[in-house]
């Protein structure tokens, strides 16, 4: 494929911010198409294409219009949560690449029909983990494929993100999320973090998680918030289902467990909390450090701070360990969005739809992961109980060769 034809389902803030970044500034990609329900941000979206590309896509507020054109090779699926499955199947049936935005699953079923279409169809899919692609984590990964922790035994990850604005302002600014913390309590956005948490500890390859609990707050930040603004009192009676923050355990087969914090609606500073634990030492995101058993050639003693001596101490392991895209970064890919890790997955999902390569993040990976929601739903009803989690590689885990999104 010379020159990918693009279309893009879902025009909001991540829609149109991978539109303008990414996609129209890629190489020999054009986008021949797009579609949002909402018929102004159709226009604008189609506007701003033309005006950076001098030419119009066709523009519709139907989806299956969008995926009957034949001048569309694939899909960028970036609406809502509840349609992510129902129109990547619908995609992949039509005959085009799908690149799947992250969200959570609705129910198992759905996970599997993701999964069965994939292999009945055999169309090239991509689940859009950026976070798989950042420096802190694909730096740690690299220590522990070169064995510096030892025998990995626990990781630790978080979407913490106080989106209070965004979730309250849902109906204002016509975004999904409030419906959702209206009606559903859950670790509704597990894939920042355990996405390349799998990666690391080789899930689906040689690997599998086998089951999780899951505890959650009651609901009160969401509240207090919307009693404060004049313009949100309407929602003053609303009762939240959202939990302020989840704890997920996850255990793996492989002898490995997975901690996953959600925790979304209290006051906060972002993090990912990526943290890698083995026998022989730890990386921590949050200071960007390592600790070994040994630094220096010497055990390390270890006074009540020794966090504080060794905030950002990871750095010194780039030279040797940090992947070469990363070395190589230009301020255009840093500009692109999440600072440069939004510009190599979709490079990635570009170079494996036209070389006809693997897609680094693939259908088994999205279902276990985007699993874990629904999954987390059901432990919470049954009072945080231990729910297993499907091999959706049906057996095939046991033999799939480890397999980093980039050489490290
Ligand atoms: N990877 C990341 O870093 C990242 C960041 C933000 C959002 N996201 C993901 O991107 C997706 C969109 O998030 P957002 O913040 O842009 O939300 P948004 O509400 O701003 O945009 C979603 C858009 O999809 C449209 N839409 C919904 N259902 C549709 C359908 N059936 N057909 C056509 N259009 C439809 C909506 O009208 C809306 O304009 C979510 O899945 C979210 O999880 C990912």
């Amino acid at each position: 494929m010379e020159k990918i034809r693009m279309g893009v389902i879902g025009l909001g803030n991540r829609g149109r911010a991978l539109t303008n970044c990414v996609i129209l500034p890629a190489r020999d990609v054009d986008i021949t198409a797009v579609c949002d329900v909402y018929d102004d941000r159709v226009d604008a979206a189609a506007a701003e294409i033309k005006d950076k590309k001098g030419k119009e896509p066709f523009r519709t507020c139907s989806a299956g219009e969008l995926l009957a054109r034949t001048d569309v090779d694939a899909v960028l699926i970036s609406c809502a949560w509840e349609d992510h499955i129902p129109l990547a199947v619908e995609a992949m049936k039509a005959g085009k690449a799908v690149a799947l935005e992250v969200g959570g699953a609705y129910s198992i079923e759905d996970c599997f029909e993701l999964v069965r279409t994939c292999e009945e169809t055999r169309t090239p899919f991509m689940f859009m983990e950026n976070c798989c692609f950042d420096r802190y984590e694909l730096l740690a990964t690299a220590m522990a494929r070169h064995g510096l922790f030892g025998r990995v035994v626990h990781c630790e990850g978080a979407y913490s993100h106080d989106l209070r604005e965004e979730v309250g302002y849902g109906d204002i600014n016509r975004h999904y999320r409030l419906r959702n913390y209206i009606n559903r309590n859950l670790e509704n956005y597990p894939t920042h973090d355990l996405g390349p948490i799998a990666k690391l500890l080789g899930i689906n390859r040689g690997n599998r998680m086998t089951g999780l609990v899951c505890g959650s707050t009651g609901s009160f930040g969401l509240h207090e918030y919307v009693c404060e603004k004049p313009e949100l009192t309407y929602l003053k009676e609303v009762k939240f289902a959202q939990g302020d923050i989840f704890h997920t355990i996850i255990t793996c087969e492989n002898g490995e467990t997975v901690l996953l914090r959600l925790d979304t609606t209290l006051p906060r500073f972002y993090t990912r909390n990526f943290t890698v634990r083995g026998t022989k030492g730890l990386y921590e995101m949050n200071t960007n450090s390592v600790f070994f058993d040994y630094m220096d050639g010497e055990k390390y003693w270890e006074p009540i701070d020794t966090y504080r001596e060794i905030i950002d101490n990871a750095r010194e392991y780039e030279e040797k360990y940090l992947p070469e895209m990363w070395k190589k970064v230009t301020p255009e890919q840093l500009k692109a969005g999440h600072g440069g890790m939004d510009w190599f997955e979709f490079d990635a999902f570009f170079t494996a739809l036209r070389e006809g390569g693997e897609m680094p993040v693939d259908v088994y990976d999205a279902a276990a992961w985007m699993a874990i929601s629904c999954l987390s739903e059901q432990s919470i009803k049954n009072n945080g109980s231990y729910v297993e989690i499907p091999d959706f590689t049906r057996g095939k885990y046991k033999t799939r060769p480890l397999k980093d999104v980039t050489a490290l």
